[in-house]
C-alpha cells in the first residue's frame, strides 16, 4: 500500500528576529532530525529541507530595538540559528534563507500564478491607521490593554502575559507599538485565499484521509473545520517582503506566512539546481506523488501548515500535499512560557559556549521530556539529573566499564566469544527485541518513547555486567571474562547505531573507541559487529557529570532575566497607562451609605505566612480597630505607616482572613503597575471623623 519512494521532511523556518531557543529545539529540529537520521540509516531516500523565516514583522520590530536596518537584523540571526543548528548536529541538507533572489522570485510566481487563475478574491476594508506616519499597522505592531487579563502592552495578535490569541480590534486603548500614536481606520485593498471553497476538499483530506494524524494536530484542524474557514488576507501593507506582483499593488508586499512555507519549495530548489547529480530534480521533489512530504512544526503553524499552506499547493495544481504533519505542543522554561522578545529562553547559541561538547546531553534530555502531547516544562534540575542519573549512570557507565575492563584483561583487543551461556542468550534474545521496537515507534513519530527503547538497551548491558561480574570471574576464569566482555562490547556496539539518530556525537565518539566503522540501521541487533582480536581505540568518558555550581550559574542568570523583565513590564505599564473610563452613574445617597472615617495607624506588620497582607492596627477614636490590607507587596516597610493618619470603610461586615478577623478596609489608590498607595489625610483630624 505504501508506494512512496522517497521522503521530503521540512523544518519550520525560524523567524531571523532572534536566535534559536531550546523550544524551538524540542519542538521541531531535534525530533525531524532524528527522523531524519533514522532513515538515511535505514538507506532510504530523504531530503532534510530548513532554512530562516525573513519576511514578516518581528524582524522589523526587532530592527527597530537594536536600532539597525531590518537586512542588518535577518544577516545577523540567520547566521546565528543556522551555526546554532550545525552545533546540534541537525543535519539539514539544505538551510537557506527567504530573501534568496530563487525564493523572492518562486513566491512571486507562486502568486502571480494564483492571481492569473483567479483564485484570489479581491476586498477592501478598513484597517489600523497611523495617520502621523502614515502607515498602516499589522497586529503585531498595534499594541493595548488586553482584553482578558488587563495586562497593559498586549500585542494585537495575542497577549503575551495571558497567552490570549486576540485581533487587534479587542484591543482596549490600542496604540502605535513603535511611537505610542493612537491610531484610526482606514480603507485598503488586499487579496484573500478563499479557503471557504477550499473547506469540503480539506474536511475529506484531513478528516476523513488522515484519522493517524497525532490527536493535537487532527483536533485542531477539526475545530478549524467545525468552525467554518473564511477567506484569509494573503497580502499587507508594509515595506518589508515580497512585492505582491500585480499592478496598483505598490507598497504592499506578500503576507508572510503566504511567502514562508514556499520557502520550503524555493530552498529545495536551490539545492537540487546546484547539486542536480546528487539531490536530483525539485520538481521530483514537490510534484511526484511517489514523495512523502513531512512537515515538522510547532502547534502554533498548525493552521498554516494543515490548511493555509495546503489550500495554496492544491489552488496551484501541480504540487504534492503533506502526508503527515507531527507537530509538538510547548516547552515552557522553569514554570513559564518561552519568550524571545521577554528574553525568557536558554539560547542555543549561548549553550554551546556554556556546554561545549555537550550538545548530545540536551537533544537527549529535550528528546525525553519532548511536549509531544502536552505542554512540558524543562528545568535545570531535570536537565542535571538526566545527565547525571541516565547518561552517566547508565549508558556512560556500562560502556566505560566494557572498554576498561577490556584494556585491563585482554590488553584492548575484543577478545573472544567462547561459548554463550543460557544467562548469555537470554540477554541478547532481550536487546535483540529493541530494533523491532525502535522501528515502530520512530515511524509514528513518538520520539520520546523510542529514546527511552534505546536507554533500555543500555539498561539491558548494565544490568548484564552487573550480573555477570566480569571483574571478580577474572580471577579464577578468564574464558569466561573473554565471553562477558565479548558479548558486552558487542552491547556497545549495537548502542552506538541504536542512538545514531538521537545522540549523533555519542555516537561517533563510541565507535571512535571501539575502532568500528559506521555501519547501518540493519545491524542493529547483530552480535558480530567487532572482530575477536580487533584493537578498540582510546578509551575516554562518553558523558560527564555536570556539577550544582554549573547549574546554579543558569539558574541566576535566569532569576536575573526574571527581574529585568518585571521592571521593563512596568516602566510599559506606566508609559502607556491612561485613566480608566468614568463608572456608571451614582449620588449623594449611595455615597452616604459609605461609612468612611479617619484613623492613626498604631502598628502596621506583615501577616505571618502571607505575601500580600498587612495587619493595621487603628486608633479609630471609638477603642481601636484591627483592619487587614492586601498592600505588603507595595510596602517593603510597613513602618513607614505607623503615625500616618489613613482613611478607611468603617461599615463593611468584618471578614476572617489566615485567621485573623479585619474589620473594614483602608483606602488605597491603584498606580498604573499595580502598585497600592494608602490615602492619607494632609492636617491632623480627630480619629473617627467622618469623610463626606
Ligand atoms: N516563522 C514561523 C514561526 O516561527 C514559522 C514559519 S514556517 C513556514 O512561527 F512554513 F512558514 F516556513
Ligand atoms: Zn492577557
Amino acid at each position: 500500500m505504501n508506494s512512496f519512494q522517497r521522503t521530503l521532511v521540512t523544518t519550520a523556518l525560524p523567524y531571523a528576529n532572534g536566535p534559536v531557543h531550546i523550544g524551538h529545539l524540542a519542538g521541531v529540529y531535534v525530533p525531524a532530525d532524528i527522523y531524519v537520521r533514522y532513515l538515511r540509516l535505514k538507506g532510504e531516500n530523504v531530503l532534510f529541507v530548513g532554512g530562516s523565516d525573513e519576511h514578516g514583522v518581528p524582524v522589523t520590530i526587532r530592527a527597530r530595538k537594536e536600532g539597525i536596518t531590518t537586512q542588518e537584523v535577518v544577516d545577523r540571526y540567520h547566521n546565528i540559528i543556522k551555526d546554532s543548528f550545525e552545533g546540534f548536529g541537525i543535519s539539514f541538507d539544505v538551510y537557506s534563507r527567504t530573501t534568496s533572489k530563487t525564493h523572492h522570485k518562486l513566491a512571486s510566481d507562486f502568486f502571480r500564478k494564483l492571481y492569473d487563475d483567479g483564485k484570489f478574491v479581491e476586498q477592501t476594508s478598513e484597517q489600523f491607521y497611523d495617520p502621523e506616519t502614515q502607515e498602516f499597522l499589522t497586529d503585531r505592531n498595534i499594541r493595548g490593554e488586553c482584553p482578558r487579563c488587563h495586562a497593559a502592552g498586549a500585542y494585537g495578535d495575542q497577549c503575551e502575559k495571558c497567552g490570549a490569541t486576540l485581533s487587534p480590534d479587542e484591543l482596549i486603548n490600542p496604540y502605535n507599538a513603535i511611537n505610542g500614536n493612537p491610531l484610526t481606520k482606514k480603507e485598503t485593498k488586499h487579496w484573500y485565499l478563499p479557503l471557504d471553497q477550499y473547506q469540503q476538499w480539506l474536511e475529506e483530506w484531513i478528516l476523513q484521509d488522515h484519522k493517524e494524524w497525532r490527536p493535537n494536530v487532527y483536533g485542531q484542524c477539526k475545530s478549524w473545520l467545525d468552525g467554518g474557514l473564511r477567506p484569509r488576507a494573503v497580502t499587507r501593507d508594509l515595506d518589508w517582503g515580497i512585492p505582491v506582483p500585480v499592478e496598483g499593488a505598490e507598497g504592499k508586499v506578500l503576507y508572510v506566512w503566504f511567502d514562508a512555507p514556499i520557502g520550503y519549495i524555493s530552498n529545495t530548489k536551490e539545492l537540487c539546481d546546484a547539486q542536480p547529480e546528487q539531490f536530483g530534480n525539485w520538481e521530483t521533489w514537490w510534484k511526484d506523488p511517489s514523495t512523502r512530504l513531512i512537515h515538522f512544526i510547532g502547534k502554533d503553524n498548525i493552521v498554516f501548515h494543515c490548511i493555509v499552506f495546503p489550500t495554496m499547493l492544491k489552488a496551484e495544481g501541480s504540487y504534492i500535499v503533506p502526508d503527515n504533519v507531527p507537530s509538538n505542543e510547548f516547552l515552557n522554561l522553569e514554570g513559564d512560557k518561552i519568550s524571545t522578545s521577554r528574553n525568557w529562553a536558554v539560547w542555543l547559541n549561548e549553550y554551546l559556549v556554556d556546554f561545549p561538547d555537550k550538545q548530545d546531553v540536551l537533544r537527549y534530555v529535550l528528546t525525553a521530556n519532548a511536549p509531544e502531547t502536552k505542554d512540558n516544562d524543562f528545568t535545570w534540575a531535570d536537565f542535571q539529573a538526566r545527565n547525571n542519573n541516565e547518561l552517566v549512570a547508565i549508558y556512560g557507565n556500562f560502556v566505560n566499564r566494557a572498554l576498561v575492563l577490556t584494556k585491563k584483561y585482554f590488553d584492548g583487543k575484543v577478545p573472544a566469544a567462547g561459548t554463550f551461556n543460557e544467562y548469555d542468550h537470554n540477554t541478547i534474545a532481550e536487546f535483540q527485541n529493541v530494533k523491532a521496537e525502535l522501528e515502530k515507534l520512530l515511524g509514528d513519530f513518538r520520539f520520546r518513547d523510542a529514546q527511552k527503547e534505546a536507554m533500555n538497551l543500555a539498561r539491558i548491558g548494565n544490568k548484564y555486567l552487573a550480573d555477570t561480574e566480569p571483574w571478580k570471574v577474572a580471577k579464577t576464569d578468564m574464558e569466561r571474562t573473554a565471553t562477558i566482555l565479548h558479548l558486552a562490547l558487542q552491547i556497545a556496539a549495537n548502542l552506538s547505531i541504536a542512538f545514531e539518530p538521537f545522540l549523533p556525537f555519542s555516537s561517533a565518539k563510541l565507535r571512535e573507541m571501539l575502532s568500528m566503522p559506521a555501519v547501518e540501521w540493519e545491524a542493529l541487533g547483530n552480535i558480530n559487529l567487532l572482530q575477536e582480536g580487533q584493537a578498540l581505540g582510546e578509551v575516554s568518558l562518553l558523558f560527564e557529570k555536570i556539577e550544582d555550581a554549573t547549574i546554579q550559574a543558569q539558574l541566576d542568570r535566569l532569576a536575573n532575566i526574571k527581574t529585568a523583565n518585571e521592571k521593563a513590564e512596568k516602566q510599559e505599564a506606566l508609559k502607556n497607562w491612561r485613566p480608566a473610563d468614568i463608572k456608571e452613574n451614582t449620588n449623594i445617597d449611595e455615597f452616604g451609605k459609605m461609612d468612611i472615617r479617619v484613623a492613626t495607624v498604631l502598628d502596621c506588620q506583615p501577616v505571618k505566612k502571607s505575601d500580600r497582607l498587612l495587619q493595621f492596627r487603628l486608633d479609630d477614636g471609638m477603642g481601636g480597630r484591627t483592619i487587614l490590607s492586601g498592600i505588603a507587596q507595595s510596602y517593603p516597610d510597613p513602618s513607614v505607616l505607623v503615625g500616618k493618619q489613613v482613611l478607611f470603610i468603617a461599615n463593611f461586615p468584618p471578614r476572617k482572613m489566615m485567621g485573623i478577623e479585619s474589620q473594614g478596609m483602608i483606602l488605597s489608590a491603584v498606580d498604573a503597575d499595580g502598585k497600592l498607595v494608602v490615602t492619607i489625610v494632609t492636617a491632623p483630624v480627630r480619629n473617627g471623623s467622618q469623610v463626606g
